[in-house]
């Protein structure tokens, strides 16, 4: 049984108090109903139906052929399994070709598969998306940084905004998604100082994977904290089974080194 609060349903607001309040806010990727429940039951507060399903699900190389139709398949089964989590969903590659696609692609998710939020990469150039969709009350977590969909532009996966003008724009980014009315940051493979100076800056929550321990949250790939990702493990992923004789005990473990901010070390952090 888990020993954290897992009581009330999280919200955008309650995401926002956390940040507020300097409780942070720990976030896993799941993408079937019975690990859903083993994250809600052990103090998850957010859950992603990541577009990394097809890599650790289907086993492809990349996330880009990952489709509308498995997205919503896995999000409505991940949404029956929780209670107490918010759920996030990825928009996968195209889905967000054009404003009027994504809006219906991001409408889709919202009443086909319970999510409470999408996520869709991209930077001040999605600031045209990220207003309309919430205009339409459909709240939008912002993925900053490294952008697996963006792989092949960026040539592989590797930290950004290690170089000045990199940095800049990213802080730029931040500030206008944020302005257009995104209600969340995500930092995928961002330097420690980087990720703190876009933490403090920003009003709304932002959420780190590979980003140092500064950030307001904290997410991993489910897989990867279970020590069952095969192939390249990245820098900032730990396997919380090498210490835990059950999955809940490892879930918990990392719920708890989140909130404590033992979790990332510098070990994995940039
Ligand atoms: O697809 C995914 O699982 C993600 C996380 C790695 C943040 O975007």
């Amino acid at each position: 049984m888990s020993s954290h609060n897992t009581t009330g349903r999280v919200t955008v607001p309650k995401l926002k108090e956390m940040k507020a309040q300097g409780e942070k806010i720990a976030c896993l990727t799941a993408y079937d109903a019975s690990f859903a429940r083993l994250l809600d039951n052990n103090g998850v507060d957010v859950v992603l139906v990541g577009d990394s399903l097809g890599m650790v699900i289907q086993g492809l190389e990349t996330t880009l052929p990952v489709t509308m139709d498995e997205m919503v398949y896995h999000g409505q089964a991940v949404s029956r399994g929780l209670d107490h989590a918010f759920l996030i969903m990825d928009m996968p590659f195209m889905s967000d070709a054009s404003v009027e696609e994504a809006v219906a692609n991001a409408g889709r998710f919202m009443k086909q598969a319970g999510a409470n939020m999408v996520k869709l990469e991209g930077g001040a150039d999605q600031k045209e998306l990220v207003a309309t969709l919430t205009r339409l009350g459909i709240p939008v977590c912002a993925h900053l940084g490294l952008q697996p969909q963006r792989v092949h532009k960026l040539g592989g996966y590797r930290v950004q905004g290690r170089e000045h003008d990199v940095a800049e724009r990213m802080l730029e980014d931040a500030r206008v998604l944020e302005q257009a009315g995104a209600d969340m940051l995500l930092l995928e493979c961002v330097p420690v100082e980087l990720a703190e100076k876009i933490t403090k800056q920003s009003k709304i929550p932002v959420i780190g994977i590979g980003a140092g321990n500064i950030c307001d949250g904290q997410i991993l790939v489910l897989y990867d904290i279970l020590g069952i990702s095969v192939g390249h493990i990245p820098k900032f992923a730990k396997n919380y089974m090498a210490e835990s004789t059950d999955i809940a005990a490892a879930v918990n473990a990392y719920v708890t080194e989140v909130k404590n901010s033992s979790f990332p070390s510098a070990e994995h952090s940039f």
